[in-house]
């Protein structure tokens, strides 16, 4: 991570990410669940690791679901909040600090999920790296679920709205995010503006950071994933049950095709090579 500044959301604001990202949990994790059965056989009671945990959501909910969770991520702001939040899990549910792009060799999963994380990388040479690394972390024939955004659909979103703000009420003031976006085509980068305003007792402070997401395009994920050994790909727009878009009928995508739902967000399963030769 080097010197880089780090980013607030990740790191002094971690406290406040759960009141900020109010995703659909449950839902996403029956998605998952679906496809953790379905496509890899990886029934409750498997290892699973969660790539970039941040404040655990997900990991402590497929452990509720009786999956053997290992959260791993590099900041220990989100850990602490993800340790907290699981504290009754103990026996199903391991936090870790750790990068995804360097897992230790001697520890393997019968499943990863990664969501959330990987437009985070900006490199190319981190971006192929992240599934060298997971397929190591992989049994044979087991499942990588994963999700990106999406570069087009994505454009579409930050051209109609490149603001986003949301503030939430807390016991003694207000808390107010506020992101700005700007593309970058030429790059697939998403250049970030974002503001914390905390109101506490008539006193208000503020945060800013300015940072780079890039996006995916699905020829770039595609030759990552077969370099790293991972075939039978499918494409499910943002944890959406059915219909699964498998690797023929794929061409359907970008997302905004009739009986789809529109998102920026993509949901990816692959499988590990049954005999990799990583
Ligand atoms: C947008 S958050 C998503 C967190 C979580 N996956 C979720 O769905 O709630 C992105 C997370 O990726 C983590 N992350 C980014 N790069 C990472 C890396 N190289 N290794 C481990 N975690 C990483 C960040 O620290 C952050 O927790």
């Amino acid at each position: 991570m080097g010197s880089t500044p780090r980013r607030p959301f990740y790191t002094a604001f971690a406290w406040a990410y759960d009141l900020l990202i109010a995703g659909p949990v449950s839902s996403r994790c029956d998605f998952i669940e679906h496809t953790l059965v379905q496509r890899g056989g990886v029934l409750p009671g498997a290892r699973l690791l969660n790539a970039g945990c941040g404040t655990g959501s997900y990991a402590i909910e497929l452990a509720r679901r009786g999956y053997r969770v290992t959260g791993v991520d590099v900041e220990p702001a989100l850990l602490l909040q993800a340790r907290t939040r699981a504290a009754d899990l103990s026996a199903s549910l391991t936090i870790e600090t750790g990068d995804i792009l360097d897992l230790p060799p001697d520890r393997r999963y019968e499943a990863i999920l990664c969501r959330g994380v990987l437009n985070d990388l900006v490199a190319d040479a981190d971006r192929v790296q992240a599934f060298f690394s997971f397929a190591r972390a992989l049994d044979a024939g087991r499942v990588l679920i994963l999700d990106v955004r999406e570069w087009n659909a994505t454009i579409c979103r930050y051209r109609q709205e490149p603001i986003f703000e949301r503030s939430v009420d807390l016991d003694d003031g207000t808390l107010t995010f506020r992101s700005v976006t700007h593309l970058e085509p030429d790059t697939r980068r998403l250049l970030v503006s974002e503001r914390h305003t905390l109101v506490q007792g008539g006193v208000e402070t503020t945060a800013d950071h300015d940072f780079v997401m890039r996006c995916w395009e699905k020829e770039e994920l595609a030759h990552h994933l077969a370099r790293a050994g991972f075939g039978a790909i499918t494409y499910a727009p943002d944890y959406a049950l059915a219909p699964p878009v498998d690797g023929i009928a794929s061409s359907l995508w970008p997302p905004g095709q009739p009986g789809l739902k529109k998102g920026r967000r993509w949901s990816i399963a692959a499988l590990q090579a049954q005999s990799s030769m990583i």
